[in-house]
């Protein structure tokens, strides 16, 4: 079989990154671009990881990074923090399997302790992933409402879902207007009408919003919102409680995804930040302590349609075809005993340590903005919490994905690249998540890489 060939335009970075490109040139020859998950890819070829400890990873060349993707926020304890890693043991050892596909206790125990900070997820469903969570969180939308469309807003993911699959990063030139934004496809491969249930609108504009959605408000079943856009990019300061009541106004139900902010953006999400409940919501990623996880809650009677008791679904069997339909939601492995063990043993330590991983990142912020100061480069954080975003840009307000656009992105990558180099990691061009073992040290050594790599590729 013949290899194909990696173009390694940085001599510097191919230097270090001997072994990850040969390892990207095994990797080409088994999978599409060599990826399992594309969001992994950059050029020339991403670094190849095999170790981590605590906040720390090591590529397959031995280089040593601080890791600021912290696997996409997820691992908001760090790598392999202990209590987890204990959790994960008993419940190993004490169960005597890692599935049972029958009720369990900690199921109930982890619902309990999500609605603590959740107390809008009235009742609660597990799934495997954020995408999944929000499959669930739309039929459940639509079955209530008997309507089925879904309107959803620029720059905001929600996973791979077609109808959802739109307006993520759309190019100036099909987006439309600021105020009336078109819905352009994310991906090849989505059927030419996938756009036809959905509307898009534009994040922090309430007046558009209010034209759009009382324009469609007889077919739409939902609005879906990441709160937070792209969990860095604050709303208004009443943008959401005017949505939530222009929605209930217009009998449209609201979807907030959490699956980035819930429990990173601050323990109750956005919507614990701006006190808005919203109908249903979604979480993922830190809840589920780094496994494959994700979760619907919200007001009782949407999320009762899919109670067994109510109705039947294709697993009552024959007899029951005649029935009333509950609305289906199954999965093998949901509520999974190891992945709740994990995500439970992560709530317990954030318990105890969330507020001062919240103020160090604060502070860890203020004095990365001083830094640029003192090189006379502009730039502003975005964020809550334990995540947030480097923007290279002179502008003082960043409102949505538009405004994001106007940053200087190839700057970004160049400082990302230089920062690789100075053994600080996050994918080029991503948020930086903190977790509780960033502790000062790790902080002041990520200061020193930034002032001495600054100069050199800003200037
Ligand atoms: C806001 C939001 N929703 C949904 C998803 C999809 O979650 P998953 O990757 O677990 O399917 C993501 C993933 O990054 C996300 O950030």
């Amino acid at each position: 079989m013949t290899m194909q060939k990696v173009a390694h335009p940085d001599e510097v970075y191919t230097e270090r990154t001997v072994q990850s490109l040969a390892h990207m040139e095994r990797a080409r020859a088994v999978m599409p671009g060599g990826m399992t998950a594309n969001i992994k890819h950059y050029a020339p070829y991403p670094i190849t990881i095999n170790r981590a400890n605590g906040s720390k990873f090591y590529d397959v060349d031995g280089n040593e990074y601080i890791d600021y993707l912290m696997g996409y926020g997820a691992l908001i304890l760090g790598h392999a923090h202990p209590h987890v890693r204990d959790a994960i043991a008993r419940q190993i050892e004490e169960d005597g399997t890692w599935l049972f596909g029958t009720p369990h206790d900690r199921e109930v125990t982890m619902a309990t302790r999500i609605q603590k900070y959740f107390p809008s997820m009235e009742k609660i469903r597990y799934a495997n992933s954020g995408t999944e969570a929000n499959l669930l969180a739309m039929r459940l939308a639509m079955g209530y409402t008997k309507k089925y469309k879904i309107a959803k807003f620029e720059g905001h993911y929600h996973g791979a879902i077609d109808s959802l699959l739109l307006s993520i990063h759309p190019p100036k030139s099909d987006a439309g207007d600021q105020e009336d934004p078109q819905a352009v496809p994310d991906s090849g491969g989505m059927a030419p009408d996938a756009a036809d249930d959905t509307i898009i609108l534009p994040f922090n504009d309430i007046k558009s919003c209010a034209r759009i959605l009382e324009q469609h408000k007889d077919e739409l079943a939902a609005v879906i919102i990441e709160p937070m856009e792209g969990g860095v990019i604050a709303p208004k300061s009443q943008f959401l409680n005017q949505l939530r009541k222009l929605t209930k106004k217009l009998g449209v139900l609201l979807i907030f995804d959490e699956v980035k902010t819930a429990f990173r953006s601050s323990m109750d999400g956005v919507q614990g930040l701006y006190d808005v409940t919203p109908d249903l919501t979604t979480i993922g990623k830190v809840v589920g302590g780094g496994f494959p996880f994700g979760v619907v809650g919200g007001k009782s009677t949407i999320m009762e349609q899919s109670s067994p008791l109510h109705g039947t679904d294709i697993f009552a069997g024959e007899g029951s075809r005649t029935s009333q339909k509950a609305l289906f939601h199954s999965g093998t492995y949901n509520g999974h005993p190891l992945i709740l063990a994990a995500g439970i043993a992560t709530l317990d330590v954030l318990e105890q340590e969330y507020d001062a991983l919240a103020l160090r990142t604060d502070r860890f912020r203020e004095e990365l903005t001083r830094l640029f100061q003192k090189h006379g480069i502009p730039m502003k954080t975005v964020g809550s919490g334990a995540m947030f975003s480097v923007l290279l840009t002179e502008s003082q307000e960043i409102n949505h994905y538009r405004d994001l656009q106007m940053c200087d992105h190839d700057a970004r990558k160049k400082l990302d690249k230089a920062l690789f180099e100075a053994g600080v990691y996050t994918k080029p061009g991503n948020r930086y998540s903190l977790s509780v073992v960033h502790d000062d040290e790790v902080l002041a050594k990520t200061l020193e890489a930034y002032d001495r790599v600054i100069p050199e590729v800003l200037r």
